[in-house]
């Protein structure tokens, strides 16, 4: 079985594996590197064998690019992956093409389900039997449900009280895991998760974890290999706590260091105004990042003003050639409601990278000539109130707003104007 190790992204410090080790002991974030030239070979055949392997779940699909050294009796799955890559392009055409891969298609509406099944698996692997995770409502729901999923272990999940939507607190409490609203935000749940586990027996589940990074680089790679490998000018992606960012860049590193691909795509990762730290270091030539108090946002899963995989997005970021934007409350929401509007639904926090491309676009950042893939985060079904709210308002411009009648034939004739 190939190997793996945990190599700090600052010192080279290396880190045996099967140890649990979330910083270098320069304090620094690791990242997990496989002996990849060995679990892959040759990039045609490895091409071929892909496809022959379409019927199964896609961690086991890519797993020799994933997580090698994962056994594959530790994996405990919900059938995650295997996303829609929608084209949309007729209805945007200012772009050459513009394809929206809808992570919110995964088993518990969002894109954490991919670094799940690699962060859950491996703590099955190691026999751990408490697992936790501070999160903004994503990360808590797929953590618990893959802990439900495992014999034996127990899920605790800490959260920002009140500053998640009824659905995404829904989700830990029904999959069984201990839930506990904190009262502060996801950098303060943040911060106090690393004190608890400095202290207890409980394995963290939070992104600064980079064994979840290798599940989240299927995102970047089922998508190239969904577009046959043609890679795509732009990656679009909304960034938080600058976990799946860093992913997409790793994940795309490993395919263009093995051959698979042979062009690099540029990033672009998109914050709101009011929680915009990553945007605020990229206007300064990353000299530094300036944590901040994030405002409320209705993409609430990225207020977040200190973001843990810093580091890692900013070296992917100039990798990639990539860039920084951020929108508007009002883009956000209006975009959101075009994405809606053909039958794709999408959370606030997709709506976010979905802003960006088109702001990119108009400002002439993405040409005309370029292709675009956007990453959609989440499902609209866990923001439901936000859509709710924003079409019941006739001043917002894409509102569809329901009518109320009485029951009565010709009331409802005439609502229907006939
Ligand atoms: N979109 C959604 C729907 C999210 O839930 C998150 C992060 C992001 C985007 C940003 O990803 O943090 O890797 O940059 N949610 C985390 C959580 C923070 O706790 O669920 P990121």
């Amino acid at each position: 079985m190939a190997q793996s190790i945990f190599k700090c992204i600052s010192c080279f410090k290396e880190y045996d594996i099967e140890e649990i080790q979330y910083r270098c002991d320069c304090g620094d974030l690791l990242e997990v590197m496989h002996d990849l030239e060995s679990a892959i070979p040759n990039p045609q055949s490895y091409k071929k064998s892909l496809d022959s392997g379409m019927a199964k779940i896609a961690f086991n699909r890519y797993k020799s690019i994933l997580f090698p050294s994962l056994p594959d009796s530790s994996i405990i799955t919900l059938s995650e992956g295997n996303t829609p890559l929608y084209d949309v392009t007729h209805s945007f055409p200012q772009f050459n093409s513009i394809k929206l891969k809808h992570e919110g298609m995964n088993p518990t509406l969002s894109f954490k389900d991919r670094g799940m099944v690699s962060g859950v698996s491996w703590a099955n692997h190691l026999g751990c039997e408490k697992v936790i995770c501070a999160s903004t409502g994503d990360t808590s729901a797929a953590m618990a449900a893959y802990a439900g999923a495992t014999p034996n272990m127990k899920g605790i999940v800490l959260l920002p009280k009140g500053k998640i939507s009824p659905e995404q607190l829904a989700q830990p409490i029904s999959f069984g895991a201990l839930t506990v609203g904190v009262e502060t935000d996801f950098d303060g749940c943040m911060k106090l998760v690393q004190q608890l586990i400095e202290k207890h027996n409980m394995y963290l589940l939070n992104s600064m974890n980079s064994v979840r990074i290798e599940g989240q680089k299927a995102i970047s790679i089922e998508t190239l290999h969904q577009l046959n490998w043609k890679v795509p000018d732009w990656f679009i992606i909304p960034v938080g706590n600058a976990g799946n960012i860093s992913a997409l860049g790793k994940g795309l590193r490993e395919l263009y260091e093995l051959g698979i691909i042979d062009k690099l795509p540029r990033l672009a990762g998109i914050q709101t105004e009011g929680a915009s730290p990553l945007y605020k270091s990229f206007q300064n030539g990353y000299l530094e990042l300036i944590p901040q108090k994030a405002k409320p946002t209705k993409a609430s899963a990225i207020q977040i003003g200190n973001p843990v995989s810093y580091k890692k997005s900013v070296r992917e970021l100039i990798h990639f050639k990539g860039i920084v934007e951020v929108v508007s409350e009002m883009e956000i929401m209006d975009w959101k409601a075009q994405i809606d509007r053909l039958g794709i639904s999408i959370c606030p926090n997709s709506a976010v990278a979905v802003a960006g491309a088109m702001k990119l676009n108009r400002n002439g950042i993405i040409k005309e000539n370029e292709d675009v893939v956007v990453i959609l985060t989440a499902h609209g079904s866990k923001f439901s109130n936000t859509s709710v709210e924003y079409h019941k308002s006739s001043v917002n411009q894409f509102a569809n707003q329901t009518l109320s009648i009485t029951p009565n034939l010709e009331t409802l004739e005439n609502a229907l104007n006939l």
